[in-house]
């Protein structure tokens, strides 16, 4: 049974905890490998939307296993709420969630530290969810990191806390000129929560290489996307871990041998949360009426996502860094009132053609888009599941978009839930899960 890593290919938000969710039912486990609460993924079920952060999309399916990898970074009073919330609605997590015991804990001075960094950052600030998930992974690579596993055993967490309590509140007061914390304010309530996750805490590397071995498929479900990748992304605005297709196997300790597909995820135009590049963006009217029709804004933070067109530069690139099979294009029906609409086939700085992503913050600033223009459907594309019931001028915008990209779509995203989607015939996904076929009531 394959195991297929799903990735986004642009900054995030495009889509991936529906697409997650379509595939939920033909595989056996669903592993988060990055990131933590910084991510919303939106998944619409019938009437009901669910808004997950840290535990894997996966989870609304009974029975199937979801697993929290050593890769993510955890705030544990975030997660037993999302617990909690999904509990009240009447999921089963009991049997069904896993947490790498060596996942790393978001601490309450690393929520601090992120918003007092950000604050001293001025115009240069990332624009973080604030989540603490950048100094919890700065803490990590520095080998000072508290870990779920130590949550398990109060005299050593109690010694960590302090250890790194001394610095950080120097750090807060000294540089930052923030509030410190005490080791009690902290100890009480995280030992409380170590009581509520420690029926979830095990060897989840073990595990998902247990289950593969016995034949059982695992889905690899990215947060965030390849272009806020912390190696690949347009640093220094990214977020803090490797959003990519490689962190899949870093971020679970399964091995890439294992790993037999990549899926990247990238809506039919591109939008960003935070500072940094965007080439294609858009401002006024048109940025305004991407929004609307999208939804565009932030499922953790609320803030309005900045809006622009496809950017193909960026699609080559996704498609290059992941090693991506396929991809699922989603939201068309957000495109469907425009006249025109365009493409960024590359960039022009200083007179030069770009094809490629730019390697210096300067370039990427003043890279203008090479646009390739055409005329829009104007009408709508709203829960179609038949790519023949396309109009042809978006079937035309589809197919040019998987030319310059370089690679071919293996679904069309029609509306936000899971049945209003296309299943393209003969893409690897659906050789991957043959299951799939027919999975898709018609309308
Ligand atoms: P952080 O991950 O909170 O440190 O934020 C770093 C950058 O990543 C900021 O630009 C955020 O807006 C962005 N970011 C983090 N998580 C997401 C996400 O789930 N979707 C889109 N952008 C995100």
């Amino acid at each position: 049974m394959p195991n297929i890593v799903v990735v986004g290919s642009q900054w995030g938000d495009e889509g991936k905890g529906k697409v997650v969710d379509i595939l939920a039912p033909h595989v056996d486990a669903v592993v988060r490998y990055q990131g933590g609460n910084n991510a919303g993924h939106t998944v619409v079920v019938g009437r009901e939307k669910f808004v997950l952060h840290s535990i894997p999309s996966g989870i609304l399916h009974p029975g199937l296993r979801c697993v929290i990898g050593c890769g993510v970074v955890v705030d544990p009073a975030d997660l037993i709420e999302e617990m909690e919330a999904l509990v009240r609605r009447g999921i089963v997590l009991d049997g069904n969630l896993y947490i790498s015991r060596n996942a790393h804990l978001i601490m309450p001075y690393h929520r601090a530290l992120d918003l007092a960094m950000e604050a001293k950052l001025g115009d240069r600030r990332i624009g973080t969810t604030g989540k603490g998930v950048g100094p919890a992974y700065m803490d990590k690579a520095a080998r000072l990191g508290i870990r779920m596993a130590d949550l398990l055993n109060e005299p050593l967490f109690r010694e960590k806390l302090e250890f790194n309590l001394t610095r950080k509140n120097r750090s807060l007061s000294e540089v930052y000129d923030a509030k410190t914390f005490t080791v009690e304010e902290i100890l009480g309530p995280y030992l409380r929560y170590a009581g509520w996750l420690a029926p979830y805490i095990t060897d989840t590397a073990l595990l998902l290489n247990r289950w593969i071995a016995n034949g059982q498929s695992v889905l690899f479900e990215g947060a965030q996307g390849t272009m806020l990748d912390v190696d690949h992304g347009t640093y220094p605005f990214i977020t803090s871990s490797s959003t990519t297709a490689g962190g899949a196997s870093t971020g679970t300790g399964v091995p890439p041998t294992k790993i037999h597909g990549v899926l990247g995820v990238s809506k039919v135009y591109t939008t960003r949360v935070g500072g940094g590049p965007f080439p294609t963006e858009l401002r006024g009217k048109m940025a305004e009426a991407l929004r609307a029709r999208g939804n565009e804004y932030g499922a953790t933070t609320g803030r309005p996502r900045r809006c622009g067109w496809f950017d193909a530069v960026v699609g080559r690139y996704a498609v290059r860094v992941n090693g991506l099979d396929t991809i699922a294009l989603t939201k068309l029906d957000v495109l469907d009132e425009f006249e025109t609409v365009k493409i960024a086939v590359g960039y022009r700085y200083r007179g030069e053609l770009l094809t490629e992503v730019p390697s210096e913050e300067r370039i990427w600033n003043e890279a203008e888009p090479v646009y390739e223009e055409m005329s829009g459907w104007q009408c709508s594309t709203a829960g179609l599941r038949d790519y023949a019931e396309l109009p042809a001028k978006a079937r035309q915008y589809v197919e040019r978009l998987a030319e310059v990209v370089g690679c071919d779509f293996c679904l069309v995203s029609t509306g936000a839930v899971r049945d209003d989607t296309i299943l393209m015939d003969g893409s690897p996904l659906v050789r991957w899960f043959p299951s799939l076929r027919g999975s898709i009531p018609p309308r």
